[in-house]
């Protein structure tokens, strides 16, 4: 019998992306979303491209009852991968109760759940904003949690604590902690992808956006850091790759062969790439030119961050496999894919 998986946040950017291996490695998925950043045709691309239509439940996180009812009628879920979050920096500065809330009462209520029916493993979604600015580059799992910028950061960080005394209190159940790096790109098949609402707050979509002409022009936030060519670095991780880093989490976890109770792991490429370095990379594999002009820097940004990927090489079992080339040509698909379809 297939292993099922509930997958909250499943039909958002990385969610729908996990849904899409999950199926591919024989396992049964339920979806559950309310739909605040996403949109149910999403299962639509899932189900083209996999051939199997995942169940999909709309529902928010923070109605404990709604999901204790799905867990007592879906009986044996033995799996769960929580993505769903709010997940925008600025945002959650000018509204941090929904970002606590959202973020950590969702989080708390699954946690509930999981020993009342019996699920055995959990992955959760972080984000490499735990490390603030890091000392060293690349940054491992065991470097320092540096205070939180902003309210979105903080319920991370605060999300990894709770999972952290849950598992000493003794409960249950296993858990992975997955630290994401910058997420990018979209399914090769251009059926599912990123879909930003309104103006684009992260690099790529906008790039893809001003190569299209929805944008007059990207914004580079800043030249003048201490990095090669000035501009700020992040590790881009191509979003399939991220994907399947989510089975092999949770194959470690049901097949009983993670080592702790907890486990964190860092997902990355392991190199660095610069603003200007990513424009030029789009423009060469496209043929086509992103108008960007240099600006001043963005509050809050970080100038270099970096994943060392050796424990997730090593322990999980994976290993990023696309270039950047690849990475970036399968947005460009998408894009011109929302063009044809009049969504963009
Ligand atoms: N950038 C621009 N112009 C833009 C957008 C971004 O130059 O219009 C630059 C940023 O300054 C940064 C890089 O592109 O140097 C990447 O920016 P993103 O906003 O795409 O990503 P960030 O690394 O800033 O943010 C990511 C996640 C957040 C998370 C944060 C923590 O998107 O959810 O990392 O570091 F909180």
């Amino acid at each position: 019998m297939k292993r099922k998986i509930l997958v909250t946040g499943g039909t958002g950017f990385i969610g729908s992306h996990t849904v899409v291996e999950l199926q591919q490695s024989g396992y049964e998925v339920v979806i559950v979303d309310n739909l605040s950043n996403s949109n149910a045709d999403v299962v639509d691309g899932i189900e083209k491209i996999t051939g199997i239509r995942p169940k999909f439940v709309k529902l928010d996180c923070n109605d404990k009852e709604g999901l204790r009812a799905l867990f007592a009628q879906e009986k044996n879920i033995q799996g769960i991968i929580h993505f769903a979050a709010s997940k925008a920096v600025g945002e959650s500065v000018q509204k941090p109760m929904l970002y606590y809330r959202n973020n950590l009462v969702s989080l708390m209520n699954i946690m509930d759940l999981m020993p009342e029916f019996g699920v055995k493993g959990f992955v959760f979604s972080s984000s490499c904003t735990v490390y603030g600015e890091p000392d060293v580059n690349p940054v491992d799992e065991t470097a320092p949690v540096k205070p939180a910028l902003c309210p979105y950061g903080n319920t991370k960080q605060i999300a990894e604590e709770i999972i952290h005394d849950a598992s000493i209190s003794g409960v249950p159940y296993k858990s992975i902690i997955l630290r994401y790096f910058n997420p990018i790109g979209a399914h090769p098949s251009a059926e599912i992808g990123e879909l930003p609402n309104g103006v684009p707050q992260n690099l790529l979509p906008y790039v893809t956006q001003a190569a299209m002409g929805i944008r007059k022009e990207l914004s580079v936030f800043g030249d003048d850091y201490n990095t090669p060519d000035g501009s700020c670095i992040r590790d881009y991780i191509y979003v399939v790759d991220l994907a399947k880093a989510h089975v092999k989490a949770l194959d470690l976890m049901l097949d009983d062969k993670s080592k702790d109770n907890v486990e964190t792991f860092n997902l990355g490429t392991g190199r660095g790439v610069s603003v200007l370095e990513l424009i030029r990379t789009f423009e060469k594999v496209t043929g086509v030119p992103v108008p960007h002009k240099i600006v001043g820097r963005r509050e809050g940004d970080i100038e270099k961050v970096w994943g060392a990927v050796e424990k997730a090489n090593n322990v999980l079992g994976w290993k990023a496999q696309s270039t950047l080339e690849e990475t970036l040509e399968s947005a460009w698909k998408w894009q011109l894919k929302l063009r044809e379809k009049g969504l963009m």
